[in-house]
C-alpha cells in the first residue's frame, strides 16, 4: 500500500477538515462555512462515504483529503503528505539520511532568519538607533499594521551588531554566513551583510523567512541590497507578499504582479491584497508555479519605459506557458475535430502612468488605480498599442513589418473569433485587404497537432445501444487498477491519443479525486502538444514530489507488464477509460446535489433549489452528450467494442 492510501485509510476526512471548518451534520454527511471564498450559507460538504469534500458555492470544486490540505495551508502536494502522514502516525519512506540532513539545515536557517527579523524589527521600534528607519517609512506612509503585518526593521549601521545579537542566541558565524547575514571579506573579515537599511523580510507561501531585502535610506548603491543565492532563497522564484495575498488570490483568482517590495506593502494597506512582487527579476515559471492553481486572470502592472515593456512581453510569454491549460474539441472547416490546447486562464497588461510606481499611484489617487486595473488590457491589444506606437504603417515596408509582427500573435489565439477580430484590426490598421493576409495567417496557424483527425459521423441515438460483445477488452489483465488510474495508466504512454480523450470526455483536474493523479494530469495536459521527441516522461515528472512519481513509475510498470496494446482498439480503450471516468465523474455529482437540494428544501431555501435544478440538468445534458460523443467518435470501431 501507498503512503497515501494508508493515510486515507487511517485519516477520517471529517475529523482532519473539522480541525479547520466547524462542520454540522446533515443526514449522512457534514456541512460548513465553505473556507475558500465569503458566504454566509453553508455550500461546502464533506461527504464521509466517499471522503471527498465539495463546495458547491463560488469556488465549485472539491477533492479529497490531500486537496483540501493543499489548498487550506497552500502547500504542494509533498509537503501536504508529510503533514498528514505526522497526523496519521506513520512513517513515511524512510527518509535518505542526507535529505533529512537538508531538512533539518533547512529549518535552522528559516530559524535564523527569523531571528535576525526580529533583531531588525527591535532596532527600528524601541532603540535610538532605528530612527532613521521609522522615519523612512513614516516618510512612505507605512502605517504601523503594515510594519508588524510585513515585519519591518532596520538594520543599524554597525559592523557587528547583528552578528553579536546571533551570537547571543546561539548561532555560529558560519551558521549566519550560511543565510547570508553576514559577509566576508578577501582578509577573512566577517561582518553584518545588511547595516543602515531598512530590512524587508521576504517570506514563503508558508509565511516563514527565506530571506531579506535592505533598502538604503540615501542614494547610495547597490539601492536593494539582497540574501544571497542560498538553499532557501532563489531570488528568481520569489514572490513578495504571497503569503498575505494568498487569501484574497485564491477568492478573487486574479493576481497582480508588481516589482517592488513598496508596490506591495502600500496597496496591501489600502486593501488591495492580491497583490505580489516578483522583485525586479523578470517573471518566471517558478513564479507562476506557486500561483498556477488559484489565479484565472494575471495582471501585470508595468512601467511604460522600454525595459518594462520588454519585461511585460517576455512574463506574458512566461505567464502563457505555464498557466494551465485545457484540452478542447475544434471542429474545422472540413468538419474534421481538431484538438487544441487553450490557456485556462487571462492575462493582461497593467500600463502604469509615466514616472508612477504602484505605490505612489494607490496612495495619490486610488480611484485612478482602481480605473488601470479596471482597464488592463488583454495582451493582444497591448501588442496591438505597442505595434502602432512603434510601426509607421504610410510605407509597404512599414505595414511588412507590421503584419509580421502581429500575424504571429494573431495565429496563436485559440478562438476563432478572437482570431478574425484581430485580423480585421490589423487589417484596418494597415490598410490591407484582410483576405490578403489570411494565406499567411494559415501559415502560422500552429501545425498539425498531434492525435489524430477523423471524420466524425453523425452520433447515432443513444437509445438504439450497441449490441453487447462478448470480445475481451485490452489490457484486462492489469488487474486492481482503480478507473483513474487505469485511465492514466492509458495517457500517460499513448499521449497522442489522450489529447483526443481528454477532449472528447471533457476531462479536467477535477475529474480524478486522488490528488496525485490532479497533479499528474495538470502536468500531462500542457505537454500533449509537444512533438513527438520533446514528450518524456522526464518533463512530467521533474516537478513532481516523489511520492506522485512513485505512482507514475507504477503505472508505466502496470503497463508494461500486461498484453500489448495498439492500434483502433487501443484508441477505444482509452476513449471508454476517460469517457467512464467522466461519467462517473457526473454522476456523482447528480448525486452530491441532490443531496445539497435536499437539504436546501429543508431550509426552505427556495432559489437555491431551483438554481441546483438547473446545474443537475445541465450536468444531465453533459451526460448525454459525453456518451453521445464517444458513441460518435468510436463509430468504425463498434462492432469489436463492449458496451461503455
Ligand atoms: P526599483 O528601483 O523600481 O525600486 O526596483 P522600487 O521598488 O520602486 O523602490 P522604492 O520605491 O524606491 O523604494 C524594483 C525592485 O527591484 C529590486 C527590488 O526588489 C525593488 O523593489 N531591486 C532594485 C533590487 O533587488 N536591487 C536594486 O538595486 C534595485
Ligand atoms: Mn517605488
Amino acid at each position: 500500500m501507498s503512503a497515501v492510501e494508508d493515510i486515507k485509510q487511517r485519516l477520517d476526512i471529517v475529523d482532519i477538515i473539522g480541525t479547520y471548518v466547524p462542520l454540522k451534520k446533515a443526514g449522512a454527511n457534514f456541512k460548513g462555512i465553505c473556507p475558500f471564498h465569503t458566504e454566509k450559507t453553508p455550500s461546502f460538504i464533506v461527504f464521509p462515504e466517499s471522503q471527498r469534500w465539495h463546495c458547491f458555492g463560488a469556488c465549485s470544486t472539491g477533492g479529497d483529503l490531500f486537496s483540501f490540505v493543499m489548498r487550506q495551508e497552500n502547500m504542494e502536494f509533498g509537503e501536504a503528505l508529510r503533514l498528514l502522514a505526522s497526523r496519521a502516525g506513520i512513517e513515511l519512506e524512510p527518509v535518505s539520511e542526507s535529505a533529512r540532513q537538508q531538512r533539518d539545515a533547512l529549518d535552522r536557517m528559516r530559524e535564523i532568519n527569523a531571528l535576525a527579523a526580529s533583531f531588525f524589527q527591535h532596532t527600528m521600534l524601541a532603540t535610538a538607533e532605528g530612527a532613521p528607519g521609522r522615519d523612512y517609512f513614516a516618510r512612505r506612509s507605512v502605517s504601523e499594521q503594515s510594519v508588524s503585518a510585513f515585519q519591518l526593521g532596520y538594520a543599524p549601521n554597525d559592523w557587528h551588531h547583528l552578528e553579536q545579537y546571533l551570537k547571543s542566541k546561539g548561532v555560529s558565524q558560519q551558521e549566519a554566513l550560511g543565510v547570508g547575514l553576514l559577509s566576508s571579506n578577501e582578509a577573512g573579515n566577517v561582518y553584518d551583510r545588511f547595516r543602515g537599511r531598512v530590512m524587508f523580510p521576504i517570506r514563503d507561501a508558508q509565511g516563514r523567512i527565506i530571506g531579506f531585502g535592505g533598502r538604503v535610506l540615501d542614494d547610495s548603491q547597490p539601492k536593494y541590497l539582497n540574501t544571497p543565492q542560498t538553499p532557501l532563497f532563489d531570488k528568481g522564484s520569489v514572490l513578495y507578499g504571497i503569503d498575505l495575498a494568498r487569501g484574497s488570490i485564491r477568492e478573487s483568482g486574479t493576481t497582480i504582479i508588481v516589482e517592488g517590495y513598496m508596490d506591495v506593502i502600500i496597496p496591501h494597506q489600502c486593501g488591495v491584497t492580491n497583490i505580489v512582487a516578483c522583485m525586479g527579476t523578470a517573471l518566471s515559471e517558478a513564479h507562476i508555479e506557486a500561483l498556477r492553481r488559484s489565479t484565472r486572470t494575471l495582471i501585470l502592472a508595468l512601467d511604460p519605459d522600454e525595459a518594462g515593456i520588454r519585461a511585460a512581453e517576455k512574463g506574458a510569454q512566461t505567464a502563457r506557458e505555464a498557466l494551465p491549460h485545457q484540452m478542447v474539441p475544434v471542429p474545422d472547416a472540413r468538419g474534421l475535430i481538431r484538438y487544441e490546447d487553450r490557456l485556462d486562464a487571462e492575462i493582461r497588461i497593467l500600463m502604469l502612468p509615466d514616472g508612477l510606481d504602484p505605490d505612489e499611484l494607490i496612495l495619490s489617487d486610488r480611484e485612478r488605480w482602481d480605473r488601470l486595473v479596471e482597464g488592463a488590457l488583454p495582451v493582444a491589444d497591448f501588442y496591438f498599442q505597442l505595434a502602432m506606437r512603434e510601426i509607421d504603417v504610410a510605407t509597404a515596408k512599414g505595414k511588412k513589418r507590421a503584419a509580421e509582427r502581429l500575424l504571429p500573435i494573431i495565429a496563436s489565439m485559440d478562438n476563432p473569433v478572437e482570431r478574425t477580430h484581430y485580423l480585421q484590426r490589423l487589417a484596418q490598421w494597415i490598410r490591407v485587404d484582410e483576405r490578403e493576409l489570411l494565406p499567411q495567417l494559415d501559415r502560422l496557424r500552429r501545425p498539425a497537432r498531434r492525435g489524430p483527425r477523423r471524420e466524425s459521423p453523425e452520433p447515432p441515438p443513444p437509445a438504439s445501444a450497441p449490441p453487447r460483445h462478448t470480445v475481451p477488452v485490452q489490457g484486462q489483465a492489469r488487474v486492481g487498477l482503480s478507473l483513474e488510474e487505469r485511465c492514466l495508466m492509458l495517457m500517460l504512454e499513448n499521449p497522442a491519443l489522450a489529447a483526443e480523450a481528454i477532449a472528447a470526455a471533457e476531462l479536467s483536474v477535477d475529474s480524478f479525486d486522488d490528488t496525485r493523479h490532479r497533479e499528474i494530469f495538470a502536468r500531462l495536459v500542457p505537454l500533449l502538444n509537444r512533438a513527438e521527441e520533446d514528450f518524456t516522461i522526464g518533463v512530467l515528472t521533474e516537478r513532481l514530489d516523489t511520492e506522485t512519481n512513485h505512482q507514475v513509475e507504477s503505472l508505466l510498470q502496470q503497463y508494461r507488464s500486461g498484453p500489448p496494446l495498439s492500434g483502433e482498439m487501443l484508441r477505444e480503450d482509452i476513449l471508454k477509460c476517460a469517457t467512464r471516468l467522466r461519467r462517473q465523474q457526473i454522476l456523482r455529482r447528480i448525486e452530491e446535489l441532490r443531496f445539497v437540494q435536499q437539504d436546501s428544501q429543508e431550509q426552505g431555501l427556495k432559489e437555491r433549489v431551483r438554481e441546483l435544478n438547473a446545474q443537475i440538468k445541465l450536468l444531465t445534458t453533459e451526460y448525454l452528450q459525453i456518451e453521445r460523443r464517444f458513441y460518435a467518435a468510436t463509430f468504425v470501431g463498434r462492432r469489436n467494442t463492449e458496451l461503455l
